[in-house]
C-alpha cells in the first residue's frame, strides 16, 4: 500500500492499526480481542477510553529489559552533557536498567505501593528519567514538577496528589531551598536528594530522618527489581498543566495506550531505529520530555542526548557542537530556542559539522516561517525534513505532523496531517464538522491510545473542559485552518491559555497570583506577540491605592508572581488600570485589552457595550507609564 493510502486506512480503522502496533511491544498477558472502547458522548454516560483491555505490561521493561535481553546492554542509552564543556558521560542501557532497579527497590523500601503518587522535582539530568522509570517499574504514579516552578506551586501539586515521597536534587541551592520550604507546608515522609558536587552539603537545608542522599541510599539496593505487571489502564503518571480557569489540572495518563503511542509516534514521525542518535532539548518537567525523552526514544532503543545546560553557554553554538560531537541524526526542539539562536548569527551553526542530521522536529508552539526557513535551510542544510508536531499534555503524543517521507509535502509552519490512527476534525462554532478549506476549531472525533483518561480527582472537570464544549468530540482549545490540500495549520488557542516560550500558562493563574498581593485590587492578563518567546504575558493591574503607580510596586507584583508560580510566569509588562473595561454584566472585555496592548486602538471595534467607555481613554493614557 502506498504511504498516503496507508495513512488513510489507519485513520479509517484506528482500532486495527493500534492493535497491530501494540504487538511490537512485550505484554506479559495479551489483551482480549474486543480490546478498545470509549465514549465521547455525554448524553450516553460518562466519558471514558480504554485500550488493550485485559493486557498486562510494564513500560520500563519495554524501555530497558527488552533491549538488554536483545544484546544491546552495552549500547549507550543516555549521552549526558552538562552545562560545562567536558562535564559529559555515557550511561548504557544496562547501566540505566541497574539504576532504575535500585531506585525502584529504594521506593519499595519506603513502602511505596502500586498506584501511589511520587513527586519528582529535578533539573534535566539523567536521574530524572531514571526516577520516572523507577516509579513505572513498581507501578507508582509519577508526578514530575518542572524545576522552574516555585515552592508554592510545588507544594500545591504535592498536596493534590498526596504522595509521601519526593525525589529532588541539590543541583542548585535554590532548587533544594525551594523543595524544602514547600515541603514544610505539607506532609512528606521521605525526600531522596541527588547531590551535586557544586553545592556543599552544609548549604542544603536538611531535615534528618526525612531527607536522604541518593548516592548513599540507592547504591546499597539490589540492581534488579522485578517489574510490576500493570493492567493496560492502570495509571502511569500525572502531569499538571494549565487551563483557562482555576487551579492546575492533574492530567492522568495510563500504561498500555500511552506506551504504544509514545513508541509508535517516535518510530514514524522521527523514523527512529534502534541505535540512532537522538537529541531533544525538552525538559522532563513538561509532556515533551515525558514522551519524547523519557519513554518514546527508549521504547525504540535509541541513544538520547540528555542536555542539562544552557543552549547559549559558553556561546550560541552549543547545541550544534553537541550535534557534531555525537553525530546526532534526529534533533527535536522548540521554536523559541530557534528564534533566540537565529538572532545570534549563522556562523555559530556553520562552524559545526551537521552532516549527521536527517530529521528536524519542532514542538510546543507555532513556528513562524522565518524560524522554519532558518531551521530548514541553515541548520539542516536544506536536506532534512522538519516535522512540526502539534499535540498537547492531554493528547500524550503527536496528533498532527508532517511525515518525514518524501511523499509528504513540507509547508513552513504547518502541522500538516493527522498521525496514523488519529481522527482530527475541524468544527464550526456550533460544533458542525467542516469539510474542505476554511477556518474552525480543531477537535478529535474518536479515542486514541495516549489520550488523558481523566483529571486527577475531578472527572467532572475533565468532561466539562474537553467534551462539554462540543459534545461527542475532544475539544483541543486550538483554532485551525485547512488549506486546499487538506493540510491543517494551527492558528493558536481559542481560550485563555497563553504559550510563553512553549510554556503553557493560564491567564487565570497569573491573575490569581497578582490579586493575592494585598495592594492589587483586580488584574486582567492577556498574551501579546513576542519576537522570541512567541507570546509574552501582559498584565493590567488595578491597585487598591492608585498613588502607587510606580516601578517599585511593579517589581513587588512581579516578585510576587515569581514566588507564587515561577519565573516563567512573570508578566513582561504591568499596565496600570484604574479600572478595567467591562460589559454591563461585569465581564472583562479582553478583546479591547489586546488591542490597547498591541497599539491597535484604531481597531477597537464596537465599545458601546462597555459599562464605562471612558475607561479606554484612561488606559491609553497610562500605556507606557
Ligand atoms: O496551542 C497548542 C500549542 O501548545 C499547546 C499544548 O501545550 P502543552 O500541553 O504544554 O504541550 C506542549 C507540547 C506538546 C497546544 O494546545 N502547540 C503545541 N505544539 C504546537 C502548538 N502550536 C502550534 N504548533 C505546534 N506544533
Amino acid at each position: 500500500m502506498d504511504p498516503v493510502n496507508r495513512l488513510q486506512a489507519s485513520i479509517d480503522n484506528p482500532t486495527a492499526f493500534w492493535a497491530k502496533m501494540a504487538s511490537n511491544y512485550y505484554w506479559q498477558t495479551k489483551w482480549v480481542d474486543n480490546h478498545t472502547s470509549y465514549n465521547f458522548n455525554l448524553q450516553k454516560g460518562p466519558v471514558f477510553a480504554e485500550f488493550f483491555r485485559g493486557g498486562r505490561t510494564n513500560i520500563s521493561f519495554n524501555c530497558l529489559d527488552r533491549w538488554v535481553m536483545a544484546g544491546r546492554g552495552n549500547q549507550p542509552c543516555f549521552l549526558f552533557e552538562g552545562n560545562d564543556i567536558g562535564h559529559a558521560y555515557v550511561m548504557t542501557y544496562q547501566n540505566v536498567l541497574d539504576e532504575v532497579c535500585r531506585v525502584a527497590n529504594w521506593l519499595r523500601g519506603q513502602g511505596v505501593v502500586k498506584g501511589e503518587a511520587v513527586t519528582i522535582y529535578m533539573p534535566m539530568v539523567c536521574e530524572l528519567p531514571i526516577a520516572m522509570l523507577a516509579c513505572a517499574r513498581i507501578g507508582a504514579v509519577h508526578s514530575v514538577v518542572f524545576g522552574g516552578f516555585s515552592s508554592d506551586s510545588l507544594a500545591q501539586r504535592i498536596l493534590d496528589c498526596q504522595g509521601k515521597v519526593v525525589i529532588t536534587a541539590s543541583a542548585t541551592s535554590t532548587l533544594l531551598t525551594l523543595a524544602v520550604s514547600a515541603l514544610w507546608a505539607v506532609q512528606v515522609q521521605r525526600v531522596l536528594c541527588l547531590e551535586d558536587s557544586s553545592v556543599p552539603r552544609e548549604a542544603c537545608p536538611w531535615q534528618p530522618g526525612r531527607d536522604v542522599w541518593w548516592r548513599e541510599e540507592v547504591a546499597q539496593r539490589p540492581s534488579y527489581c522485578a517489574p510490576e505487571w500493570m493492567d493496560s489502564e492502570d495509571r502511569l503518571f500525572l502531569l499538571y498543566t494549565s487551563g483557562s480557569t482555576g487551579k492546575p489540572k492533574g492530567v492522568v495518563h495510563t500504561t498500555g495506550g500511552y506506551m504504544v503511542a509514545a513508541g509508535v509516534t517516535c518510530r514514524y514521525t522521527f523514523d527512529m531505529q534502534p541505535g540512532d542518535i537522538y537529541f531533544s532539548t525538552a525538559d522532563c518537567g513538561w509532556i515533551t520530555g515525558h514522551t519524547y525523552l523519557a519513554y518514546g526514544p527508549l521504547l525504540n532503543g535509541v541513544t538520547s542526548v540528555v542536555f542539562a545546560g544552557v543552549p547559549t553557554y559558553p556561546d550560541a553554538s552549543r547545541v550544534w557542537s553537541i550535534i557534531e560531537k555525537h553525530k546526532v541524526r534526529i534533533f527535536y526542539t522548540a521554536p523559541t530556542l530557534l528564534r533566540s539562536l537565529l538572532q545570534m548569527g549563522d556562523h555559530h551553526v556553520k562552524k559545526h559539522d551537521r552532516s549527521s542530521l536527517r530529521i528536524l522536529g519542532s514542538v510546543g508552539e507555532p513556528i513562524n516561517e522565518h524560524a522554519w526557513t532558518w531551521f530548514h535551510d541553515v541548520c539542516g542544510e536544506g536536506r532534512c525534513p522538519i516535522v512540526d508536531t502539534w499535540w498537547q499534555t492531554e493528547t500524550g503524543a503527536h496528533m498532527l505532523t508532517p511525515q518525514p517521507g518524501s511523499w509528504c509535502k513540507l509547508k513552513p509552519g504547518c502541522a500538516s496531517v493527522p498521525f496514523f490512527g488519529v481522527q482530527t476534525v475541524m468544527l464550526d462554532a456550533n460544533g458542525n464538522e467542516q469539510d474542505g478549506p476554511g477556518e474552525g476549531i480543531l477537535a478529535i472525533k474518536s479515542a486514541w491510545p495516549s489520550m488523558a483518561r481523566t483529571l486527577h480527582g475531578d472527572h467532572d472537570r475533565f468532561q466539562a473542559t474537553y467534551f462539554a464544549p462540543f459534545n461527542g468530540y475532544y475539544f483541543t482549545g486550538d483554532g485551525c485552518r485547512r488549506d486546499e490540500d487538506g493540510f491543517i495549520w494551527i492558528t493558536g488557542r481559542v481560550d485563555d491559555v497563553i504559550n510563553v516560550s512553549g510554556h503553557r500558562i493560564g491567564t487565570a493563574e497569573v491573575e490569581g497570583a497578582l490579586t493575592e498581593h494585598a495592594g492589587c485590587a483586580e488584574a486582567a492578563v492577556i498574551g501579546i506577540d513576542h519576537p522570541v518567546k512567541g507570546q509574552a504575558i501582559y498584565a493590567y493591574v488595578t491597585l487598591v491605592d492608585s498613588t502607587r503607580h510606580d516601578d517599585k510596586m511593579r517589581k513587588e507584583l512581579m516578585d510576587h508572581v515569581r514566588r507564587a508560580i515561577g519565573p516563567f510566569a512573570v508578566p513582561e509588562v504591568v499596565h496600570w488600570a484604574p479600572a478595567l473595561p467591562k460589559t454591563r454584566s461585569g465581564k472583562i472585555m479582553r478583546r479591547v485589552l489586546r488591542k490597547i496592548a498591541s497599539g491597535e486602538e484604531k481597531e477597537l471595534g464596537d465599545i458601546s457595550t462597555l459599562a464605562e467607555p471612558s475607561v479606554v481613554d484612561t488606559l491609553l493614557k497610562l500605556r507606557g507609564v
